[in-house]
């Protein structure tokens, strides 16, 4: 019989679960949208249960579609969304409220607070992150100090809170654990000493009762409750979305960069054994730790990637699917002069401008729908040059080529502009669902259905590789215009 390693990979707007044999190719797959909650300007909720219950009924769904029985899953592999913070009742298993998404502003106020107090600089040191509400600390301090009782249980020891894998692996096995690359994310974890920091507990005012134990991102953290899947499978790998894509995009080795255009855009870069400070507000996080092994990563996160098109969509209403804009951003040849600069949650890096809101800019009487389109889609390509620009200056070496993955990898349109402003090539592999690839890499390594990071770095495949055509004069111009877009829509909330 056939054997399988079964990714989970559970992003912000959709839950996936896909089957991956011994060569690394995709042998099945199924994916499920779930609702987004916005109470209010800046706030960004998911209901812990509508993830849960769209990741089971995917995994559930891909096994059936493929006549795969559950024995014949070696290990499950988990991605998830990073930073977002469910707390849930450690007797009744039940969520005490909405989970707080990672774009989620509500406590920048708090971490205003922190920086005025000159604790910034210390918080980063330890974490390796800028003081900012996208991190999990200041939503887990909402959520004891919001919800009514939440910070009694804690103290009682009653409370448990996660990040989205915590909350995966305790539905799946009851285990209450988070590995090392999402615990990075949470800003209460020291990425030097590689455990709970005591320090940022105290700054963030949160028990220690309520987190989860730290385990690598490969090995075997428990068995499935045999009603789920009607086998016990170990749950054997556990990262971040982003870092799992980074492992799956097999950037191993120091210098190596990915992007990854999901919700948001995630630019990592692969540090090696040592956590190295950006000069430029990127961020150090954790990669992954495999066999006791811990690799560092540089970082630069931007907000709203694919989410920017999701908003044309579900927003703006001018197109009626995601796949509809690259089709309608080529049917004119530029975005004649009209700049989007996407801050719907605020800017990520290198900006951390919590403030900023997204805006247009450029508009004449001749702008269409389609220039918006293309000028949404130039959107993403703009906040990931910056992000490259930030990164090639912390970087000790020339950075050769970028790696590039995620749902709108898939749109050329936007490769070959994106390769266009970054001024190197854009590659995209055969398999550019590369984040659960990851998951399941780091979950195959810890069952042995792979042995070696070498082995799995030989499956990767180059399938296209976009090349920059843009003149360098022009390439200035329009980044020029750009900066100052978005310097324009900094601050507007404050
Ligand atoms: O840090 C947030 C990130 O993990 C979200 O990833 O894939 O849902 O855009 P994605």
């Amino acid at each position: 019989m056939k054997k399988y390693i079964l990714a989970l990979d559970q992003g912000t707007t959709s839950s996936r679960a896909i089957l991956f044999d011994h060569q690394g190719q995709i042998c099945g797959s199924a994916a499920q949208e779930f609702p987004q909650h916005f109470p209010h300007p800046g706030w960004v909720e998911h209901d812990p249960k509508d993830i849960w219950h769209s990741q089971l009924a995917v995994a559930r769904k891909v096994l059936a579609d493929h006549h795969v029985d559950a024995h014949q899953i070696l290990a499950i592999g988990i991605a998830n969304q990073r930073e977002t913070s469910v707390a849930w009742d450690r007797k009744t298993g039940e969520p005490i409220a909405p989970a707080i998404v990672w774009q989620d502003r509500r406590t920048a106020d708090v971490c205003d607070a922190l920086r005025a107090e000159g604790k910034a600089k210390k918080i980063t040191d330890i974490s390796g992150l800028e003081l900012d509400a996208y991190f999990s600390a200041t939503k887990l301090k909402w959520l004891l100090d919001h919800v009514p009782g939440a910070r009694d249980k804690a103290v009682r020891g009653e409370l448990a809170f996660g990040t989205v894998d915590s909350w995966l692996v305790y539905k799946l096995t009851g285990q209450h654990v988070t590995d090392v690359s999402n615990a990075a994310r949470t800003m209460l974890f020291n990425i030097h000493l590689m455990r709970w920091d005591v320090d940022l507990l105290h700054l963030f005012d949160i028990p220690e009762t309520v987190l989860p134990q730290i385990v690598s991102s490969s090995e075997e953290v428990g068995v499935t409750h045999h009603s789920l899947f009607g086998a016990a499978i170990p749950v054997a790998g556990i990262a971040g979305d982003q870092q799992a894509a980074t492992f799956g995009q097999a950037c191993h080795k120091p210098g190596m960069v990915k992007n990854t255009y999901g919700t948001g855009c995630f630019m990592l870069m692969h540090l090696g054994r040592h956590p190295v400070a950006s000069h430029n507000r990127l961020l150090t996080t954790v990669g992954w730790r495999v066999d006791g092994e811990t690799d560092y990563l540089l970082e630069g996160s931007v907000f709203m990637g694919g989410a920017t098109v999701q908003w044309l969509r579900d927003g703006l209403g001018i197109i009626q699917s995601s796949a509809e804009v690259e089709a309608l951003a080529a049917s004119v040849p530029d975005s004649d002069g009209v700049f989007m600069v996407p801050a719907f949650v605020g800017l990520g890096a290198p900006h951390w401008d919590s403030y900023a809101r997204g805006a247009l800019f450029g508009l004449s009487r001749g702008s269409t729908r389609a220039h918006i389109a293309r000028a949404a889609l130039e959107a993403i390509a703009y906040q990931s040059a910056e992000l490259m620009t930030a990164m090639q200056k912390d970087a000790a070496m020339p950075l050769i080529e970028v790696r590039a993955d995620g749902g709108a990898a898939r749109n050329d349109l936007l490769m070959q502009f994106q390769a266009d402003l970054l001024g190197v090539p854009v590659v995209r592999p055969k398999v550019t669902e590369t984040t659960a690839l990851g998951a399941a890499y780091l979950a195959g390594l810890a069952v042995g259905f792979w042995d070696t990071q070498e082995e799995i770095a030989a499956q990767w495949t180059c399938e296209r590789r976009f090349e920059p055509a843009m003149a360098d004069g022009r390439r200035a111009e329009l980044l020029a215009k750009w900066s100052r877009a978005v310097e324009r829509s900094k601050a507007w909330e404050a």
